[in-house]
């Protein structure tokens, strides 16, 4: 009986700390990978909800000279500080977050 109920708060336990950000689940109503969605889940903690933040040297988004070729290279292989995410994300989750990134950019 004991054996059986501390199964069961490890299970529970597990199931509360399941909040990892899943970009599996980052996608609009068409299933296709949602690009803001994506951005609040991984980049804001360096990069601020609006691109501009730039904490541990991360630069302000919304000022970014670079091409969108540029810009998905470094989200695939990441540079410097900023860490690779071709682990995280596929193709099209990077190609919809660097879409975001630029569309921050553009609404300024
Ligand atoms: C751990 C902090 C951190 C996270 C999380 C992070 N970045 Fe960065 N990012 C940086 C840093 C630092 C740089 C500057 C890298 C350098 O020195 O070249 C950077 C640079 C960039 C650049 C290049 C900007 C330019 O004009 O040079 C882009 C684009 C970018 N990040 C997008 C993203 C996206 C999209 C995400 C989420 C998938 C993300 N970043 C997540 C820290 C981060």
């Amino acid at each position: 009986m004991m054996k059986t109920l501390s199964v069961m708060a490890v299970v529970l336990l597990i199931a509360a700390c399941g909040e990892a950000p899943d970009a599996t689940k980052a996608v609009k109503d068409d299933g296709a990978p949602d690009g803001a969605e994506i951005f609040d889940m991984y980049c804001t903690l360096c990069h601020g909800a609006d691109g501009t933040q730039g904490i541990n040297g991360a630069k302000d988004l919304t000022k970014s000279v670079l091409s969108k070729e540029e810009m998905t290279a470094i989200v695939t292989n990441g540079r410097n500080t900023m860490a690779a995410y071709k682990q995280v994300l596929d193709a099209a989750q990077i190609d919809a977050v660097v879409a975001h990134v630029r569309s921050l950019k553009k609404s300024e």
